[in-house]
């Protein structure tokens, strides 16, 4: 089983769809993502995602915003393919992801979470999960790349800080950072980011500013964007409402719409930051 697959796993993820019987590899990727016209539903009656047209080259950056139960988390589920869509085509690199095996795709999908995960072992177990087979000098690598090294360096154990339920406890932002450590260290070529809410000192919060532009470049990301400064910096934002894109350009392209963007982003962001 690969490592990305034990993840999922370990992250509760539905895992009831099989691989179709023609399924082949997904071949390395560039990571060019195609919702075409995409329809879902969790249950038959209750449409969740109506008629999603979404294009992302190879390393754009794509943030997605809109209010609660909009539909985000269910577009961003879909990509590694936790449902199947009811209508239309969901393609990467022209690979329909019905009819590729679910390992071969979810190896080449990183995936960061809101509660950033952490089992129980040593802080090196925690990032060598994005690639198993790792050495502490990589190791040390990603770490030093999201900005993760210095604090764990002021650990009692270092990397052989024990993380588990008698561990040492670390803060939701030095979580965050940890799991940044092991998506790098996975080099995934599509990155998806539900990006915690939870608010985090400004030192801390400057290092995961940083440690997002470093995970995020080269790859294709979705993010669900909470932070001003991750939307500001999308390639492409997609507001959605009821399962819909409603509008979709760049920060300025949307602010100078004075639509929804623009309400969401005085009544929210800008007063927060
Ligand atoms: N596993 C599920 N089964 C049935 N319905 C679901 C499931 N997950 C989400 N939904 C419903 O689908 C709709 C879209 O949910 P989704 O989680 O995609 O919203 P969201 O935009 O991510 O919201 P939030 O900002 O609160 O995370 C909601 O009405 C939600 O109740
Ligand atoms: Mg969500």
């Amino acid at each position: 089983m690969a490592s990305s697959e034990r993840l999922f796993r370990l992250l509760d993820m539905p895992q009831d769809l099989t691989d179709a019987p023609e399924a082949v590899d997904l071949p390395p990727i560039a990571g060019r993502v195609i919702f075409d016209d995409v329809s879902f539903a969790y249950k038959d009656d209750e449409p969740v995602l109506s008629h999603i047209s979404l294009r992302a080259e190879p390393g754009q950056r794509i943030a997605l915003v809109g209010e609660t139960g909009a539909g985000k988390s269910t577009i961003i589920r879909l990509i590694a393919r936790f449902f199947d869509i009811n209508e239309g085509a969901l393609t990467i690199d022209g690979y329909d992801v019905r009819q590729v095996t679910q390992a071969s795709l979810r190896s080449q999908l990183g995936i960061v979470l809101q509660d950033p995960f952490l089992f129980a072992g040593t802080i090196a177990d925690n990032i060598r999960y994005g690639k198993l087979e790792a050495t502490q000098a990589e190791i040390v690598v990603a770490a030093k790349a999201v900005g993760a090294h210095d604090f764990i360096s002021k650990l009692p154990d270092g990397y052989q800080t024990d993380v588990g339920e008698n561990g040492v406890n670390l803060s939701v932002g030095q979580r965050q950072i940890i799991s940044f450590a092991r998506a790098l260290l996975a080099d995934p070529r599509i990155l998806i980011l539900d990006e915690a809410t939870s608010s985090v000192d400004t030192t801390t919060e400057k290092i995961i500013q940083q440690a997002l532009d470093t995970l995020m470049e080269g790859r294709t990301s979705f993010v669900i964007a909470h932070r001003l400064s991750t939307i500001v910096n999308a390639d492409m934002i997609a507001v959605l409402a009821n399962g819909r894109i409603i509008e979709r350009g760049t920060h300025e392209e949307l602010l100078a719409k004075r639509g929804r963007y623009f309400n969401l982003y005085t009544m929210q962001w800008a007063q927060a930051n």
